[in-house]
């Protein structure tokens, strides 16, 4: 008897205690988030719509606007719009998005050398006519689609939905004519063809098919289609068999050195599944992608095997903090605060869609990432043991219970996230590998919108139900 009560203190204060101050935190980061976000978004001496990456103006000089993050930024504002229910603030949120969209308008009118493949513009809305690594195709992909995003729930707004649809065209057009270019990454160092850039430009394709489908212009949606088709195919290409990992690019013609990047392995691999839709139903519903969903999750568990492996502050943690790839050397190569937030979002849009269905079938592909995080969880000896040809049904005890570890990993990176915080709540790009304390650019933009898009991937999960999942407890005990 002694034992058993000891035992419940023990999981109680081990456990039972421990989303408390978490859920603490989320709250109260969630608004400093939306507040510093905020801030970067048109500060005085921009033009209107402008989204300056950090206020940094040296060592690093962010004080741009990139096309990439600009777009994820908006994309969270458009969130915030849908959610606002009061008046004014939905009205604050809708007149931040509409500068956007007219500052979107001008750049793609006097775009500079490299056209719509133009990576950023400077903060009075002209070219940026430094040296840069240019082209890259990912920005009007990801501006696309959070304008598609903000289209499906504005309504009674005709002239305002005419203007982006306008700017949706612009980018979509440029897509099905330049996708298969080479352009620099999203990390603006090697040039060939991306796993991530193509992922977005194929998801942002399907849905601007989706869309134009149902206007006058079906010529478009039809132009749309095939070369959506045509890159979802591209996109097996970087299934790479043996590694059993999706490489993170292919035919690199720039690279600083011929070792650069061997590997192939990068996180931009799990953006691409977050940014692209991979774990979302109404990207399913128009079309299924060619890579298949489980091939992501062996490639997010070699990524944390290697960070965990790699950065000293990761010893002896339950979730490592995650950074672009292993021979980063930008700012000596760090953990970043978005990477890590998206190692969060992506383990719950994965508990997400496997609630909503029916069965998981464990393969040769999914099983060690799914037992690592049952392992994981019990911080011990994994008693669960899973085998590839298990076809476990989600509402059984083995289901809610492999999907509550899947739940708490995300949580567990949430721990991360918040160990490497500062004290005022501030995300910079970076934290410091050995010392965990933020660099490079401080007030990333970025950083904020990640964590702000990891707590609603966090918050749909919840929302369908969680009380019917086995707690902490009943997961020691079982
Ligand atoms: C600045 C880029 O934005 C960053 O991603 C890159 O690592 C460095 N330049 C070094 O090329
Ligand atoms: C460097 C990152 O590699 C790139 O993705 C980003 O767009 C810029 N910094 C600005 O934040």
């Amino acid at each position: 008897m002694k034992i058993v009560i000891a035992l419940i203190i023990y999981l109680f204060t081990m456990h039972g205690n421990a989303e408390l101050p978490l859920e603490i935190w989320l709250q109260a980061q969630e608004k400093i988030s939306i507040q510093r976000m905020m801030q970067n978004i048109s500060p005085s001496g921009t033009i209107p719509g402008t989204v300056i990456a950090s206020p940094s103006k040296n060592s690093p000089n962010y004080y741009f606007h990139w096309i990439r993050d600009a777009s994820l930024t908006f994309d969270q504002v458009v969130t915030l719009f849908k959610n606002s229910k009061d008046v004014d603030q939905r009205n604050f949120y809708l007149h931040r998005i509409q500068e956007f969209i007219q500052l979107s308008q001008k750049q793609q009118f006097a775009p500079g050398a490299e056209g719509l493949g133009e990576p950023r513009y400077l903060v009075d809305g002209s070219a940026d006519t430094i040296a840069w690594s240019r082209p890259q195709s990912d920005g009007p992909a990801l501006r696309a689609l959070t304008l598609l995003n903000f289209l499906k729930i504005l309504s009674d707004n005709k002239p305002l939905r005419l203007e982006t649809e306008i700017v949706i065209h612009t980018d979509l057009d440029y897509i099905a004519d330049h996708w298969s270019r080479p352009c620099f990454d999203l990390w603006e160092e090697v040039k060939g063809l991306h796993f991530y850039t193509q992922s977005v430009q194929a998801a942002s394709l399907w849905a601007g098919y989706d869309y134009f489908k149902n206007t006058q212009d079906t010529e478009f949606a039809k132009k749309l289609k095939s070369a959506a088709l045509a890159v979802d195919q591209e996109l097996l290409k970087y299934w790479d068999r043996e590694k059993k990992i999706i490489d993170a690019s292919r035919d690199l013609t720039h690279l600083p050195n011929s070792q650069y990047k061997y590997s192939n392995l990068d996180s931009a691999v799990i953006l691409a599944a977050l940014h692209s839709y991979a774990f979302d139903e109404d990207r399913y519903r128009l079309s299924e992608p060619s890579i298949r969903r489980d091939y992501f999750l062996p490639t997010a568990l070699a990524l944390e095997l290697v960070f965990t492996q790699i950065y000293d502050i990761n010893l002896g943690s339950n979730a490592p903090a995650i950074g672009r790839f292993a021979d980063d050397v930008y700012f000596a190569g760090n953990p970043w605060y978005m990477t890590t937030a998206a190692f969060a979002e992506f383990y719950f849009r994965v508990a997400t869609v496997i609630k909503k269905s029916e069965f998981i079938q464990i393969n040769e592909l999914n099983i060690d990432f799914f037992q690592n995080a049952l392992s994981k969880y019990h911080g011990q000896e994994p008693s669960l043991h899973l085998t590839a040809d298990q076809n476990i049904a989600v509402q059984s005890a083995t289901g809610r219970r492999l999907l509550a570890s899947l739940y708490y990993r995300g949580n567990s990176f949430l721990e991360t996230l918040r160990r490497y915080t500062g004290s005022q709540g501030e995300m910079s790009e970076q934290f410091d590998r050995r010392a965990g304390v933020p660099v490079s650019a401080p007030d990333l933009t970025w950083s904020y919108a990640g964590f702000l898009s990891a707590l609603q991937a966090r918050a749909v999960f919840l929302s369908s139900g969680m009380s019917s999942l086995p707690k902490p407890i009943f997961l020691l005990q079982d």
